[in-house]
């Protein structure tokens, strides 16, 4: 039987124009400083944090919550010092190598069964790799996760994976930080890869207005709290 599915928060940081990077090799930077440590005041007060393969393989991030203090924090509560880290994948590629694996504590990804067989013992000891069928509904992945005990999960994306959570109705916040910057690139990821799915794809329609629950000032970062599955109108 499962237990309840975890809270799901969406954050992400998007340029003036819509798009989380550019289409350099390098990671564009959009948040400042403090927006940074807010972030990572978030991945602290989550149980597991989800990102997308493509942001592993394209970012290598570590995903660790940075600040020393808010893990002892964790700890002192009885918590893992670190959040669970989540991956998602079909294909399959990720490299041991990168700095995602060498650090942290816990890791799951989850994957088909194909890609499960295509990362055959390749993460033995870094991950526990979960295959969620012939493919991976993201239902399903935090059905997974509520079984887990995990009862707060923040997605940090990339696109695609904002996108899915998004469009099947499973994102209960929104955070998103608006950086004053345009990367005016089509070829640059946006946040929601509305060139595939349609308004109708997501809840409600076009015509569905989220609820706007916070708004704040960060040095020269607006940040916005949406919660997708409410409404005002
Ligand atoms: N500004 C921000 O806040 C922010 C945050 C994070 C990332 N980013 C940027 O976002 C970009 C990457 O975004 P992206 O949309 O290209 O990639 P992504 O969302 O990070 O990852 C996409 C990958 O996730 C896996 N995936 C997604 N849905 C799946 C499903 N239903 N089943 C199985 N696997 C699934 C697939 O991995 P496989 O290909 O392995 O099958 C897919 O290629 C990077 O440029 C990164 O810098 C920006």
């Amino acid at each position: 039987m499962s237990g309840p599915r975890p809270h799901v928060l969406l954050s992400v940081a998007v340029s003036l124009d819509g798009y989380i990077d550019d289409a350099s090799p390098d990671r564009l930077l959009l948040s400042n400083a403090a927006d940074f440590d807010r972030v990572d005041a978030l991945r602290a007060e989550s149980d597991a944090v989800l990102i997308g393969a493509e942001t592993l393989r394209r970012d290598n991030p570590r995903l660790l919550v940075n600040s020393a203090d808010r893990r002892v924090q964790r700890v002192a509560a009885g918590k893992p010092e670190y959040p669970l880290r989540v991956i998602v994948t079909a294909a399959g590629d990720l490299d041991p190598g990168l700095k995602f694996w060498q650090s942290g504590g816990e890791r799951i990804v989850y994957t088909t069964d194909s890609g499960a067989g295509r990362i055959g013992d390749r993460l033995s000891g870094l991950a526990e790799v979960v295959s969620l069928g012939a493919a991976v509904y993201f239902a399903d992945l935090l059905d997974d996760l509520g079984k887990r005990g995990i009862e707060r999960l923040m997605v940090e994306g990339g696109g695609s994976i904002h996108t899915a959570f998004l469009a099947a109705g499973l994102a209960d916040e929104l955070w998103m930080a608006v950086a004053p910057i345009v990367v005016g690139d089509p070829a640059a990821p946006r946040f929601l890869q509305t060139t595939l799915l349609g308004a109708a794809d997501f809840p409600g329609g076009a015509t569905h207005r989220m609820r706007l629950a916070d708004v704040a000032r960060i040095g020269d970062i607006a940040l916005l709290r949406y919660l997708p599955k409410e409404s005002d109108v």
